[in-house]
């Protein structure tokens, strides 16, 4: 079975297949609203969403196909205490492929390891969001037309975007790739994206604390919002909840044909006096959202009848049930009684990291 869930479970060849498929829906749009006639999408949406969700949704509906699921786990059997794995075995039996949103970092791979269908991860707490960055992808080619030789400043909250976390691992396989992150130290980019993804996979960064030091050296400014949903002290989210806001004069200095992306929702770090500026691309990012989810339902379809697109999950190099893993918000803490710890050796060569969120084993 062939499972989404983190942007590094596709190729490169595979991730600009499902960019080219996308732009064909794009200039195609009847040629594909029958395709999955008779196909049902389970969204299980354990967290708030606007974008994914509906997104999903409409894309399963321009396919042709039908949606269920639930927008509020608390209206599900999940408030009876039902686990990941139990509800995506019962969801087996509705759907054909599923689309899941979790604020619990690796809820999606545990229901990938029980699911006889594919399973798309619609973001898992801070770890990650792999079709934001489809999302991210389709639109940076279309706005600039081409995916490498691209300087892409990083702003805001980099500690706990997922989306950013994302996007550099699937911008580490173009070439020509600098990224400049630009955060707080507080909200920086973690330790295991820089050393494990970018120095390994040798994508060229730099950090910087000022917006005005590097907007003219960008190519695409993805901007984030802090996400207050993520901090263990409210007191820290209030020292650094302001920390960059975009302004129409901030952008004197930049590119004309710089673009500025954002997943989205935002809060105040863009003002709305940027939003008429044609660089400004976050309202025609979210439409591109739609059409790459068209495109990687259906993918993961076709795959998933074809046994040569099968691919392991987890590989033998893990170490099951020896360690516990440091972050509280991983599934293996949050369901001790049905998720065993599994870590794999780092990137690095340096110690273990979790399978399921990539932090730490806990001392
Ligand atoms: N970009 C994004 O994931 O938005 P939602 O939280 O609204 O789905």
């Amino acid at each position: 079975m062939r499972h989404l869930i983190d942007p590094t479970d596709l190729s490169k060849t595979e991730t600009e297949e499902i960019v080219n498929l996308a732009l064909d829906i794009i200039g195609n749009r009847d040629k594909y609203s029958e395709v999955c006639k008779g196909k049902k999408l389970a969204t299980l949406f354990y967290e708030p969403s606007t974008r994914t969700r509906l997104s999903f949704t409409s894309a399963m509906m321009e396919l042709g196909g039908n949606v269920l699921g639930f927008s509020d786990a608390m209206s599900s059997s999940v408030s009876k205490g039902e686990t990941v794995a139990d509800t995506t075995k019962v969801i087996n039996c509705f759907a054909d492929i599923i689309a899941m949103r979790h604020s619990v970092e690796g809820a999606p791979l545990v229901s990938a390891l029980n699911s006889r269908t594919p399973v798309i991860n619609a973001g898992d707490g801070s770890h990650a969001h792999p079709t934001q960055t489809l999302t991210d992808l389709l639109t940076i080619k279309r706005e600039l037309g081409r995916l490498d030789n691209l300087t892409i400043g990083f702003c805001g909250d980099l500690k706990f975007g997922r989306t950013v976390h994302s996007l550099i691992k699937a911008l580490s396989k173009f070439s020509g790739i600098n990224v400049i992150l630009i955060a707080p130290e507080e909200l920086r980019l973690p330790g295991y994206m820089k050393h494990e993804v970018c120095d390994k996979l040798g994508v060229p960064y730099r950090e910087v604390e000022s917006l005005e030091e590097v907007i003219n050296d960008l190519d695409v400014l993805y901007m984030t919002r802090v996400q207050k949903e993520r901090f263990l002290d409210e007191e820290e989210y209030d020292r650094v909840k302001d920390c960059f806001v975009l302004t129409a004069d901030k952008l004197e200095n930049a590119k004309p044909e710089m673009r500025i992306l954002h997943p989205l929702p935002r809060v105040n770090e863009i003002s709305v006096d940027v939003d008429s500026d044609p660089r400004a691309a976050y309202f025609r990012q979210v439409e591109n959202g739609k059409f790459v989810r068209m495109a990687l339902i259906l993918k993961l379809l076709e795959w998933a009848s074809q046994p040569e697109h099968d691919r392991e999950l987890i590989g033998d190099d893990v170490i099951v049930g020896k360690h516990h893993c440091s972050n509280p918000k991983c599934i293996s803490n949050t369901e001790p009684h049905a998720v065993k710890p599994m870590f794999r050796p780092s990137a690095d060569g340096n110690g273990l990291r979790c399978v399921y969120c990539e932090h730490r084993p806990a001392k």
